[in-house]
């Protein structure tokens, strides 16, 4: 079934692909790591959790499975972590990656990387998660989604665009928001490992993934808004590669 048609226009420094709706907006992500993995084996990925990028995963196991797609030589970081989840949790994130796609691809487990949310030192264990990224070469791809509020993996709004890889208190906002994947808003951890903005600006190419309408004033503000912490995905505009790829709902106040 071929896909409906999708427009690319680029808004400031940003390439924003618009897609008719979420699946094909999945889709075309899924398209943009596949090629990406292909013309580069030993690729370094950054990737993101959340409801957003699941089909996305889908389609790339889908890919492994019927076409071949090769994450033998493929390294991954994930871009945050619960404080307090174990990883057998099942809201940990460690858990959602193996769930949606590391179980159903080749990816080797000592080279998939997710922060460790029993850390006895999760400060520390921040830092090391970083140099571990400087380590492998640096991320190649980053994978992002957006929050209500403009975060991006866990950085709150009032994150520098210099900030590193640390311990984050989430806001009222994100644990509500993030509640549906919980029994109640009270099971939601209040801190997270993230990687900084400035760990991820550091990423060669930037890809990020939004879909539906409660995702339009984030997007707006990120592509049409001046650069500003309170709105961290508009500090993506400080970088040269960025792609957002996102469906009508996502772009309906562009
Ligand atoms: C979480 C994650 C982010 C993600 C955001 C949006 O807070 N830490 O990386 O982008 O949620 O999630 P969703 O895709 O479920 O809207």
């Amino acid at each position: 079934m071929k896909n409906p048609p999708e427009h690319e226009r680029t808004v400031g420094s940003i390439n924003v692909i618009v897609c008719a709706d979420a699946q094909s907006a999945s889709q075309k992500a899924a398209e943009l790591m596949s090629n990406a993995i292909r013309s580069r084996p030993k690729i370094v990925l950054g990737l993101a959790t959340g409801g957003t990028p699941v089909e996305m995963y889908r389609q790339l196991a889908k890919m492994h499975e019927h076409d071949g797609l090769d994450f033998s030589n493929v390294t991954s970081f994930n871009l945050d972590e619960y404080i307090g989840l174990s990883a057998d949790h099942p809201q940990s994130y460690r858990m959602f990656m193996q769930q949606k796609l590391f179980d159903h691809i080749n990816i080797k487990s000592e080279n998939t990387h997710v922060p460790d949310g029993l850390a006895a030192d999760p400060q520390q264990h921040a830092k090391e998660f970083e140099a571990l990224i400087v380590k492998a070469g640096g991320i190649d791809v980053q994978l992002l989604g957006v929050g209500q509020n403009g975060h991006i993996a866990f950085n709150e709004p009032g994150s520098t665009a210099d900030s590193r890889a640390r311990v984050i208190e989430l806001t009222p906002a994100t644990i509500q928001s993030n509640a549906r994947f919980f029994a109640s808003a009270d099971e939601v951890p209040k801190t997270a490992i993230t990687l900084g903005i400035g760990t991820i600006l550091e990423a060669k190419r930037i890809v990020l993934l939004a879909i539906g309408s409660n995702k339009a004033t984030a997007i707006h503000r990120a592509l049409e808004g001046k650069p500003d912490i309170s709105h961290p995905a508009s500090l993506l505009q400080n970088h040269d590669d960025v792609t957002f790829i996102v469906d009508e709902s996502a772009a309906s106040l562009l």
